[in-house]
């Protein structure tokens, strides 16, 4: 059995983390021989309810659950970790976007970052699921200048979760027949399914489907829009998908990805291969050699729709950058 592996997950008595801490200490994330230690961080108001939580996790005996840390103080929460899940922020609400948000949530962030930097263990990874999460992510990552950029990710995996199940129903296929669902840009509104490289049963998703019509409206918004219908329906945010989307997203990083195809994660731009502007973090098809890292797939090409989708989530993702430049250190 190798080391345990620590992992900091924040907001850990909120909704996304009670459906995403059992599954960690059961092994999903990491593997089935995989020791793990959690340091849970919430708000001082909050712990009564982490303690809860964490009495819950005792109450399920998880052989591979080394150890619990419960704090209020970040710096404690970041402490020796190698994983830092930072879903603690506000949800929105009806009839908000996720860039409403931006201006309670991104403090939060600058002192994740530091707190990331000074503390973590050098072979840290971070993934950001607190809303916005491609801003929020940039956040943390400019107040951590020593941990290399590459180790940030912000989740769109939620969202190609969706658009896959989304592109199964419509085929009468099941949902692992759906490849290479790739999401463009920001985890917002303006984000950008690709339709035109997905594929099912190894064909282009287009093709099977044969209405171009449909993929470029409904298929496109059903998917871009769904964290507000579930608001809608539910009077809470997702949750439980989010904490599944969360899971594959880092087993994604931990498996080496079969051979032609990718997963979708926010990493930050270089500018390469495919022209978005620096400094961005930005949804792209990656793919992983199983040891946590990524690299970035080249060689997508996008229809007129679907970089005109692509212009607009840059944009968007260029003027949150704006609004909370002050934060960026
Ligand atoms: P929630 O309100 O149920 O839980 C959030 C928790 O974070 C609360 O317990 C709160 O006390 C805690 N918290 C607040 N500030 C904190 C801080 N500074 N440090 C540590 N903890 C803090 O919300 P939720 O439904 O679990 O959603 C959490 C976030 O995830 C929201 O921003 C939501 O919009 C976002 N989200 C993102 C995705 C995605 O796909 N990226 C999907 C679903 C939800
Ligand atoms: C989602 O996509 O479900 C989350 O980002 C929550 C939200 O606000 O939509």
């Amino acid at each position: 059995m190798s080391k345990t592996i620590r992992v900091c997950v924040t907001g850990a008595a909120g909704q996304i983390d009670y459906s995403l801490l059992f599954r960690i200490a059961s092994g999903e994330m990491f593997g089935p021989e995989q020791k793990v230690a959690l340091n849970l961080l919430e708000i001082t108001p909050a712990l009564d309810a982490l303690k809860g939580v964490a009495m819950e996790l005792d109450d399920c005996a998880f052989p591979l659950l080394e150890e619990i840390v419960m704090t209020d103080d970040v710096n404690v929460a970041m402490k020796d970790v190698n994983w830092a899940l930072l879903v603690g922020s506000k949800p929105r609400g009806p009839g908000m976007e996720r860039g409403d948000l931006i201006k309670e949530n991104g403090p939060i962030f600058t002192s994740t970052g530091k707190a990331i930097n000074d503390h973590a263990a050098d072979d840290v990874r971070v993934v950001v699921v607190g809303n916005p999460c491609n801003t929020n992510c940039l956040i943390a990552m400019h107040n951590a200048p020593d941990v290399p950029r590459d180790r940030f990710h912000a989740m769109t995996r939620l969202d190609e979760n969706r658009a896959k199940s989304q592109l199964a129903q419509k085929a009468g296929v099941p949902v692992t027949e759906v490849k290479n669902m790739v999401i463009w840009g920001n985890h917002s509104a303006t984000q950008v399914p690709d339709y035109k490289n997905a594929t099912i049963s190894g064909k282009p998703a287009a093709d099977v489907i044969g209405d171009l019509a449909y993929l470029q409206t409904e298929f496109t918004s059903t998917v871009a829009k769904r964290g507000a219908a579930i608001i809608a329906a539910r009077g809470k945010s997702s949750a439980a998908s989010a904490a599944n989307g969360l899971i594959d997203h880092v087993k994604s990083l931990l498996t080496p990805t079969p051979e032609g195809e990718v997963f979708s994660s926010c990493v930050n731009s270089d500018g390469n291969p495919y022209g978005i502007p620096e400094g961005l973090i930005f949804s792209f098809p990656c793919r992983s050699n199983g040891d946590g890292t990524y690299e970035i797939v080249p060689g997508f090409e996008l229809d007129q729709h679907l970089t005109e989708g692509v212009a607009k989530t840059v944009a968007e993702l260029e003027s949150e950058r704006e609004v909370i430049k002050d934060l960026l250190g």
